[in-house]
């Protein structure tokens, strides 16, 4: 069957922009691009991290573009800075989130608010960024990190789930609007990987992944050109089953194996 996707032959000569680049996933798969001979623009608030990122891959391929994604303005600014540099951007990576785990009763208006903003609104902003000349030149990658804690409502992700269940629901209307139009559109739904984001989960993370394990399924995942990239099937595919249960099976399931703290 033909890949939803165009397939990505080489990387030289890509332009990449990985927003979250600064660490767990983003670092690892900023990193791998680099190695495969893509130029990479390194975003996401910890100058420091990105700069010794850069200086790792010596290259001269390795775009340092430090902003807050929250700050709207900042969003054109760097990407004007970035395409004087670069030309243009062939695949916008967005792989920025903030996570707190916390069951119903322990969400604050300000905490939710803040992870929308990060998780949902900041992927808007940079549509906004980008699009116009990617429709403009006809051609173009969109790729969303979202999750597997996007497929069911799970407690704990009370804010983080919901947000990504909505970049799921995002990342499917864009292909079917923007793969008509020449761009790719790539939907990315990580299993539990390890880095400072799951660092605060009190609990054993089931098929616990690698950042690097991460990054190299997702390169793979683009360059065979897949719509949705998601690992490991052993625990993504479990999950997307229990989509398919009655909810009164799957939510005693959850009742039972999840109990309040
Ligand atoms: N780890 C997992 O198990 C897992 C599973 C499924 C999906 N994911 C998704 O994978 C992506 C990467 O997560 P990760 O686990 O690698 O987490 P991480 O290590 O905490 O990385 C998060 C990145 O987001 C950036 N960021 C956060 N707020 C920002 C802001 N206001 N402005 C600019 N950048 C900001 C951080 O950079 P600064 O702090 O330097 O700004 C960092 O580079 C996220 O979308 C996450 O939801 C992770």
């Amino acid at each position: 069957m033909q890949p939803l996707n165009r397939r990505i032959d080489d990387w030289h000569g890509r332009r990449a922009w990985l927003v979250g680049a600064s660490s767990g996933i983003g670092a690892a798969l900023a990193a791998e691009l680099l190695q495969a001979g893509a130029t990479v623009a390194l975003s996401a608030r910890r100058a420091e991290r990105l700069q010794s990122l850069a200086a790792r891959h010596a290259s001269g391929r390795a775009i340092v573009a430090p902003f807050d994604i929250l700050d709207r303005d900042a969003w054109g600014e760097r990407y004007r800075e970035i395409c004087t540099q670069a030309g243009a951007i062939d695949l916008v990576i967005f792989c920025a989130a903030d996570y707190h785990p916390e069951r119903s009763w322990e969400i604050s208006a300000e905490g939710a608010a803040h992870t929308l903003a990060v998780n949902l609104g900041s992927v808007y902003t940079g549509l906004a960024t980008v699009l116009p000349d990617m429709l403009a030149r006809g051609s173009g990658g969109i790729a969303i990190i979202a999750s597997v804690a996007g497929y069911v409502g799970l407690p704990n992700a009370s804010v983080y789930g919901p947000s990504k269940a909505a970049l799921i629901n995002l990342a499917e209307l864009l292909y079917t609007d923007l793969h008509p139009r020449g761009l790719d559109v790539y939907l990315i739904n990580p299993g539990f990987v390890q880095t400072e984001l799951t660092a605060k989960n009190a609990f054993t993370m089931p098929a616990l992944q690698t950042p690097q394990d991460a990054a190299r399924a997702i390169v793979r995942g683009l360059v065979a050109g897949q719509f949705e990239i998601h690992f490991p099937k052993r625990f993504t595919l479990l999950v997307k089953l229990m989509r398919w249960l009655p909810y009164r099976l799957r939510f005693a399931l959850f009742t039972h194996f999840l109990k309040p703290t």
